[in-house]
């Protein structure tokens, strides 16, 4: 079985990209979205020392209880602020503390895929921090995708008089915003020429899925 989670907004660019490459494994699968979580961070008292369980209940043992029966896990989320998002820091600051006390490391028979989501692009600091936990809790990463999300100032309608929108941080200040501007799934990198624009994204998670549906016959 193979676990998909996700710390972006329902039905947006985090959770489509993985159900996309999840719907492509061809394995049974479940999907938790963090979003629905009242997520709480790592407080640090210890209570998980002998448990391996964290002490407050908001949903995040159950998750590690299926992560613990599954071969698998897709991990997408956005990059907040360049690093990734506070949702997916508070999730995995107590996954990777509640596993390691003791070298238990109950995750660590996991394969991983992480996918980072920007508004400009460059999933890269999302993609280091998350890397960063997989290693901690010894999942090995088989793959990473970088997928360019949306910027909510391309649709705030105050874009063309605010200094400071995400749209000219990737386009030159006198671009019209139209449809054809706006980044999605389906329009990864609009700013750049034909010839700079990544590989096609949905091509590229069915490559990410081949790896790993190869992994998980080995
Ligand atoms: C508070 C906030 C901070 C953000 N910081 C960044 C950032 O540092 N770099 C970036 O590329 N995009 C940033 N974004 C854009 C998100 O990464 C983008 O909207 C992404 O698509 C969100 O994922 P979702 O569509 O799955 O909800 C930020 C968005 C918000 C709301």
């Amino acid at each position: 079985m193979v676990v998909g989670i996700h710390s972006g907004r329902r039905g947006r660019t985090s959770e489509s990209a993985l159900r996309y490459l999840l719907k492509h494994t061809g394995e049974e699968y479940k999907v938790f979205s963090l979003t629905d979580l009242p997520l709480e961070t790592c407080d640090a008292c210890l209570g998980c020392l002998t448990t391996h369980r964290c002490v407050k209940n908001d949903g995040i043992n159950e998750i590690v209880d299926e992560l613990c029966e599954a071969s698998a896990l897709v991990f997408a989320a956005p990059e907040y602020w360049d690093g990734v998002h506070a949702k997916a820091r508070a999730f995995w600051e107590r996954v990777c503390f509640m596993g390691r006390h003791n070298s238990a490391f109950p995750l660590q028979h996991l394969s991983g895929i992480l996918i980072g989501i920007a508004g400009h692009g460059d999933a890269s600091a999302a993609i280091r921090d998350l890397s960063a936990f997989f290693k901690d809790a010894r999942i090995h990463v088989i793959d990473t995708v970088d997928v360019q999300g949306s910027y909510a100032c391309f649709k705030c309608g105050f874009a063309s008089v605010c200094e400071v929108a995400g749209v000219w941080y990737i386009f030159p200040r006198d671009t019209e915003i139209c449809p054809e501007t706006v980044p999605s799934l389906v329009s990864q990198d609009p700013h750049l020429c034909e010839k700079e624009r990544r590989e096609d994204i949905f091509i590229e998670l069915e490559a990410t899925d081949r790896k790993l549906k190869a992994k998980l016959r080995e």
